[in-house]
């Protein structure tokens, strides 16, 4: 029963998810509902996805005869996690299709493939230089300047591996914490705002997207999610397009989400591509027909992708850590707010917990002022 080229997978075949974080557990919720079954791999047991998935294999992402077993009881994988190692997505793809592919995810794990990626992609990327040594370091803060931010180029996420660099006394700090990994120094963005744009991409390629979706940092970790990004059409619709496009030119197959820069003018700067679902787009289950998890496991099964256009305006709040679950019996009993748990036992201090989604009446949210929407969420 594996899934053919462009053949959609039956009901009750088996979606083999890498990872068992938040993104696969829902993914696994959604998948469950076309009637797939998944099966969830991860080294951790009693991960958030296996707590609803219909198998699982508590294994590390290198055990080959782990994967091996994997491939033989799933008929499609994919991933939820983009830090898999590459070999065993290789693997797995001479067994089973795995989509999307190993060279989609290989590009996504490195912040220099993704740039240069970026820009051949047609979409601008900030300036930056490779650093593997600190000669090289100085070199690059005199051809970019100060500020900037210098980052591990692999494994990084919520801001880890990451410094800013305001003066010259913070380099020497800045090294000795990031090396000797490889690195890259990127100038800093003096943006206006940050969105996202979440493309998705079938088997056959159709691909569609969402609204753009403006996203506010706190700590370095999402806090939240505005939908509709509050920018002008030019700006929303040119985000997407260039999400489109770098899904195309990945020939990704499942849900792809590109981070962007808005700069005061309106251009867009491309700083990350997450070839799976991403937390800005979790406002989408609720305010679509089809959200991104429900398309993720379309696309991975072959079917018909499904719509994407908007039906409300929408504020995702993510909980984060003892303050984000303080929130929770609050907003659990609004009435205009859904909330999402992840089955995480601990709320240690920046993990991610839960996240609540403020729905309102389409296009009321860009008259909204702050304070109402944070009475609200
Ligand atoms: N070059 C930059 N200029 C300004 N801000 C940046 C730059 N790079 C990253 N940031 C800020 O740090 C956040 C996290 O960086 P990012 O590269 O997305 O790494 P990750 O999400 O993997 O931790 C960004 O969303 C942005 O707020
Ligand atoms: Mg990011």
């Amino acid at each position: 029963m594996s899934a053919g080229r462009n053949t959609p997978l039956p009901p009750n075949a088996t979606i083999g998810i890498l990872g068992g974080g938040q993104l696969g557990r829902m993914t696994a919720m959604a998948a469950a509902r076309l009637g797939y079954r998944c099966h969830v791999y991860d080294p951790a047991d009693d991960s958030p996805g296996m707590q609803v998935s219909a198998a699982r294999t508590v294994a590390g992402f290198e055990d080959r005869a782990a994967l091996e077993r994997f491939a033989h009881a799933v008929d499609v994988v994919t991933f939820e996690f983009e830090n898999v190692p590459v070999a065993s997505v290789e693997l797995l793809s001479r067994l089973v299709p795995c989509r999307p592919g190993p060279h989609a995810l290989s590009v996504c794990q490195d912040r220099l493939q993704e740039k240069r990626f970026l820009a051949e992609a047609g979409v601008s990327v900030a300036p930056w230089r490779a650093v593997t040594s600190r000669a090289e370091l100085d070199e690059a803060v005199v051809a970019l300047g100060l500020p900037a931010v210098l980052k591990t180029t692999r494994l990084g996420y919520d801001g880890r591996g990451q410094a800013v660099l305001r003066s010259a006394a913070d380099l020497d700090a800045a090294w000795e914490r990031l090396s000797p990994r490889p690195l890259i120094l990127e100038a800093f963005v003096p943006f206006a705002m940050e969105v996202s744009a979440i493309a998705v991409r079938g088997v056959d390629g159709t691909t569609v997207t969402y609204d753009a979706t403006e996203n506010r940092h706190a700590h370095h970790i999402l806090d939240l999610s505005f939908a509709p990004a509050r920018v002008s059409e030019a700006v929303a619709a040119a985000a997407r397009e260039h999400a489109a496009r770098v899904a195309a030119a990945l020939d990704l197959v499942g849900v792809m989400a590109l981070e962007l820069f808005v700069l005061p003018d309106g251009t867009l700067l491309g700083n990350e591509i997450a070839p799976r679902p991403h937390n800005s787009g979790h406002w989408t289950p609720e305010a679509c027909r089809a959200g991104q998890f429900e398309q993720h496991a379309r696309a991975v099964a072959g079917l018909p992708l499904g719509d994407t256009e908007r039906r409300a305006d929408a504020v995702m709040r993510n909980l984060v850590g003892p303050e984000g679950m303080a929130r929770w019996p609050a907003l659990v009993g609004a009435a205009d707010v859904v909330v999402q748990l992840y089955g995480k036992a601990e709320a240690r201090p920046g993990r991610k917990m839960g996240h609540a989604n403020l729905l309102l009446p389409v296009g009321t949210l860009a008259g909204l002022p702050d304070a109402e929407i944070f009475a609200q969420i």
